[in-house]
């Protein structure tokens, strides 16, 4: 809790700017992340969102500023705070199952108690029944589904998605929302998700923040008139995507990026 009564944010950046080089991509941004918190980062193109999300896991430390998990500075990644990459970024050499316990291994986790949490995980993703298959085998949406499992794996107290569902065809994009909302739902998982499409954001997302062009600033943070947590949303996004609310919401928000 901080002294005036809230609780303290899972993520925050305290003036967080962020140069390659001469190159500023970041200008001084404050953020607070809130617990179970479904947060969306849209903007144009090269405007600094994979390196906003970089700092935010630690893989990139800011050149001025401040970046805090649980109130702690952050200083290099770390398994709470699980990333997502357009690429599934699999091991090859793995099977399904031995690809999600890589994690728990890493931490020393028993042998017996890491096959449970792959298991349980595969379970959360529907793919329980490909454990033992080479990643090789799956197609895109299901490699995606184990990099997922993967990361699930560490039990993040924050997921960091950048544009997770890029590389996949719109159908397999349409299944994939649907889940990660299903387990969005389920684990409370707090979530910061970069995504290229406005209509993904007001989907999927509890909050949206817009970034100008680069160097990126937050230039609008608003949040989503219509949360999708308490519904289950299989079977009617299109519904929903197509609803005059949705429709008018998703325009005000592209309203910004056009500016
Ligand atoms: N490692 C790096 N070294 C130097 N410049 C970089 C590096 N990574 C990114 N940049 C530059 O920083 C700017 C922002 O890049 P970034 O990848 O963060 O943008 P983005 O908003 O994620 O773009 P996109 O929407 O295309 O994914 C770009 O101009 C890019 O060329
Ligand atoms: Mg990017």
């Amino acid at each position: 809790m901080t002294p005036d009564g809230n609780r303290t944010p899972v993520l925050a950046l305290q003036g967080v700017a962020h140069w390659y080089r001469t190159l500023e991509v970041v200008t001084p941004t404050d953020l607070a992340v809130h617990p179970g918190e479904f947060v969306c980062v849209v903007g144009p193109s090269g405007c600094g969102k994979t390196t906003l999300l970089r700092l935010m896991a630690g893989f990139l430390l800011p050149t001025t500023g401040s970046v805090l998990d649980s109130g702690e500075a952050v200083r290099g990644p770390d398994s709470r705070r699980g990333m997502v990459f357009q690429q599934p970024h699999l091991y090859p050499w793995l099977t399904v199952r031995e690809n999600v316990e890589f994690g728990p291994r890493v931490l020393g986790i028993s042998a017996r108690q890491r096959r449970e949490i792959a298991e349980s995980y595969l379970k959360l993703v529907k793919l329980s029944e490909f454990a033992h298959a080479n990643v090789w085998e799956l197609s895109g949406g299901m490699q995606q589904r184990v990099a997922l499992a993967r990361v699930l794996a560490n039990e993040p107290h924050i997921l960091l998605m950048d544009e997770p569902f890029g590389a996949l065809d719109a159908l397999t994009r349409e299944h994939m929302q649907d889940e990660l909302l299903s387990i969005w739902r389920r684990t409370g998982t707090t979530v910061v998700l970069v995504t290229h499409s406005v209509e993904e954001a007001v989907y999927l997302s509890t909050r949206i923040l817009v970034c100008s062009d680069r160097p990126a600033k937050i230039i609008a943070d608003l949040d989503v008139p219509f949360s999708r947590r308490d519904v289950d949303a299989r079977g009617e996004s299109r519904a929903v995507k197509a609803d005059p609310g949705f429709v008018t919401f998703r325009e005000e928000v592209l309203q910004y990026i056009w500016k």
